[in-house]
């Protein structure tokens, strides 16, 4: 009998995420997946372009809950997908990052008595204000399977009172999406498109929340970019909910490169290629990291210290005259480049999959729950284990 499990997804970086682990379980013979898209993003740009890219199949349902507020995309997802969870009764669902639909999925699976497996347990911005920070700490109490990508994760879970034996550093599955993808990203012409040389331009996104939602601060931010493009070119691909922010506040800057949200592969490139990276997002933090580019994050904190440990990231606030002035400094004297974190290694799907398998075949499928157990995987490395190349 193969393991059933329900893997959901829903916007954006839940894409990125998904698709190794989709694709390293379509490999083994003990799973059988079936792919929910909860619809929260919808565009071809923020969804569709990155199943293609990715070599993603097309999702069994999607449940088209779309825009909408916290509430409105929470509730829509669980009344949706209680149907479906109750019409198929999968063995596990498997939810990732800290989006709105992965807390609305693991609180109907917990309620329906299906165990949840979350990738990328235990991040902790410890900022209340941030949606995401909700999502995480609900997601993770309801979990069964806490996959950690970094220490942090691990240190804030037991701190929290998460069982030990839950809890498993398995590394960044991201980074294995990056791994796998950078030769294809290499082959695409964005910077002959975009008129853009190596190594001479800056790469800015914007879309939390606390950074484009309060017009003022959006305004200053946009400014601060302006003028950081008297001194290299800044290319500014626009989330969405930024370009309906920046359209309320009319704003008509000058001199940047605005260009729509990007496919997987022309992001990939831009940002490996670039001198600097500005950003309020959190995967872009570990991609810069990996790829060894300078990384400002406009944020007051950050979920994912390591890549401030251990990689090119520095938080730099919201304050538009100190992150021009971190952008400047940073131009002058680049960060150095140091080992990348732990398990961060594109070999992070086949860990989470090793646990699955070696539980589900050790104690029988149907009794997971709060059991998870693969001593391999506890709070360190894979050791000597071998079945995750
Ligand atoms: C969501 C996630 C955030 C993640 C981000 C990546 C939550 C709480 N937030 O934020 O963690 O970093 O995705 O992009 O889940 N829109 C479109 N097309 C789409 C989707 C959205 O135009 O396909 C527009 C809509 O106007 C919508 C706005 O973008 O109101 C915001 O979308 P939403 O899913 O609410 O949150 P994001 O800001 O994208």
């Amino acid at each position: 009998m193969k393991i059933q499990i329900s893997a959901i997804v829903g916007a954006r970086p839940n894409f990125v995420k998904m698709a190794p682990i989709l694709e390293e379980a379509g490999r083994r013979s003990a799973f059988q997946c079936r792919l929910i898209h909860t619809g929260q993003h919808y565009s071809p740009e923020m969804s569709a372009t990155f199943f293609d890219e990715l070599g993603m199949p097309a999702p069994d349902v999607n449940l088209e809950i779309g825009s909408g507020s916290h509430t409105a995309q929470t509730a829509g997802v669980m009344l949706r997908l209680e149907t479906e969870l109750n019409e198929r009764r999968p063995d596990l669902v498997l939810v990732v990052g800290d989006v709105n639909s992965t807390m609305a999925a693991a609180l109907v699976a917990s309620k329906l008595g299906i165990p949840v497996a979350h990738v990328e347990a235990g991040l902790r911005s410890f900022d209340r204000r941030m949606p995401e920070e909700t999502n995480r700490l609900v997601t993770d109490v309801l979990s069964d399977y806490l996959f950690a990508s970094e220490p942090s994760g691990v240190r804030n879970l037991l701190a929290e009172g998460i069982p030990e034996e839950r809890i498993f550093l398995v590394g960044n599955v991201m980074i294995d999406t990056l791994m796998k993808m950078r030769d294809k990203a290499a082959q695409t012409g964005v910077l002959d498109r975009l008129g853009l040389k190596r190594r001479e331009y800056a790469v800015a996104t914007l879309h939390r929340p606390s950074n484009v939602d309060d017009r003022e601060q959006l305004v200053s931010l946009v400014n601060m970019l302006t003028e950081l493009s008297r001194h290299l070119p800044v290319v500014f691909p626009v989330h969405p909910r930024t370009k309906e922010r920046m359209e309320g506040a009319r704003l008509t800057e000058r001199g940047l490169i605005l260009t729509e949200p990007l496919g997987y592969l022309e992001f990939l490139r831009l940002t490996s290629e670039a001198r600097l990276v500005l950003t309020d997002s959190g995967g872009i933090q570990e991609e810069t990291t990996i790829l060894q580019v300078a990384c400002l994050t406009m944020r007051e904190n950050t979920e994912r210290p390591v890549t401030i440990e251990n990689g090119t990231n520095r938080l730099v606030g919201t304050n538009p005259e100190t992150i021009l002035q971190a952008a400047l400094d940073t131009l002058d004297a680049p960060p150095k480049s140091l080992a990348p974190p732990e398990f961060w290694d594109g070999k992070a799907s086949g860990r989470i999959l090793d646990v699955l398998e070696g539980s589900g075949n050790r104690i029988g499928w149907g009794a997971l729950r709060h059991t998870a157990n693969a001593p391999e995987y506890k709070l360190r490395s894979p050791g000597r284990h071998s079945g995750c190349t």
